[in-house]
């Protein structure tokens, strides 16, 4: 027998070929598009460590919401910065508010065609910038109390509902927040709105520019309700947790740093799993692109196919609507 007896290189050696035998493709309706709509701003504004992303007005965003629609993404998930916050995070659930505005605007410019979902958190609302209301006096003072925090959900989460967004996104990470919103919902005669659980969402540094995107200032860090970075198993635990309490998609957090994660909750749930790259998992990549350092496109569309190939089945990601340019181009 010569040697070698097997050569994987035979089915790399022309493009037609490795087209056949490539293993997955991504499609733009893969590609969820976060958004930022900002109250009181007459025109977009650039979010300085975010290369690329914007504060929308509520006009633009209804602009690049056609735009996204246009270019194929399959869903938009909008996040809301308020000119006023106080301790409980009264803008959340103020239909009023912006969040809530923004997304009647979208439901109504591009419902039928997209997917619109809404953010369910209350850290961009809160003047302390923390996900939930605080702990006002005694021994835990200061700390996240988590089920007053549920309360807050259940009133944010019918607000966004009764304002058009067909998914919640329900991020703070508080234990039992996707069975009492559920629950909430179904009282409500809204079990056609769909949950999505940020089930295991690490405490990142990845989310810096974020914060820079929605004005926080955060007080402290979120240690103390999501994820330690090292802990692998404990991602399945909280993923059994927002099944078994009704979530229809469950979701990891941040995306690339975050791959074994991914791979583990896609092999055992039965409900769709997506991913969320992160604005730090953009500006890490946009700066070395801008240094000359990495090719930009080839650099994006390998991130995204590493995030599907671990077992995301959509992508949360501030490049949807390039990317989706892209992949219609081929
Ligand atoms: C919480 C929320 C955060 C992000 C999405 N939802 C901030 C946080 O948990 O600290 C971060 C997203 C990103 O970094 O792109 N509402």
């Amino acid at each position: 027998m010569p040697f070698p007896v097997e050569r994987p290189r035979r089915l790399r050696a022309t493009p037609a070929l490795r087209s056949l035998v490539r293993e997955q493709r991504l499609d733009p309706a893969q590609l969820v598009l976060p958004m930022f709509v900002k109250e009181g701003l007459d025109v977009p504004r650039e979010v300085t460590s975010l290369p690329g992303v914007v504060q929308h007005s509520r006009a633009s965003l209804v602009d690049a919401a056609h735009e996204a629609v246009e270019a194929g993404v399959g869903g938009l998930m909008l996040f809301g910065v308020p000119a006023e916050r106080d301790a409980r995070g009264s803008g959340a659930d103020d239909p009023d508010g912006i969040l809530n505005l923004g997304l009647r605007d979208l439901a109504d410019a591009v419902g039928d065609r997209t997917v619109v979902m809404a953010d369910l958190c209350l850290d961009e609302f809160t003047d302390h910038g923390h996900c939930g209301v605080l702990v006002e006096d005694g021994p835990r003072a200061g700390t996240v109390d988590n089920d007053a925090t549920l309360a807050r959900y259940v009133a944010t989460g019918l607000a966004q509902a009764e304002a058009g967004a067909g998914v919640l996104g329900l991020s703070g990470m508080m234990d039992g927040q996707v069975g009492v919103v559920r629950a909430a919902l179904d009282e409500a005669g809204r079990d056609d709105v769909v949950l999505l659980a940020y089930a295991a969402k690490y405490a990142s540094a990845f989310y810096g520019p974020f914060r820079e995107a929605v004005e926080s200032t955060l007080v402290g860090d979120r240690r103390a309700y999501q994820q330690d970075p090292a802990n692998r198993r404990e991602a399945l635990r909280e993923v059994r947790l927002d099944v078994e309490e009704g979530a229809d998609v469950v979701m990891v957090k941040p995306a690339l740093p975050y791959l074994d994660v991914l791979s583990d909750v896609a092999a055992a749930v039965d409900v769709p799993v997506w991913a969320y790259q992160v604005s730090g998992e953009l500006a890490m990549v946009e700066a070395a692109a801008a240094n000359g350092w990495l090719d930009r496109e080839r650099t994006i569309l390998e991130t995204l196919a590493s995030v599907q190939r671990a077992g995301a089945d959509a992508v949360l990601t501030y490049w949807a609507v390039e990317a989706a340019r892209w992949l219609r181009r081929g």
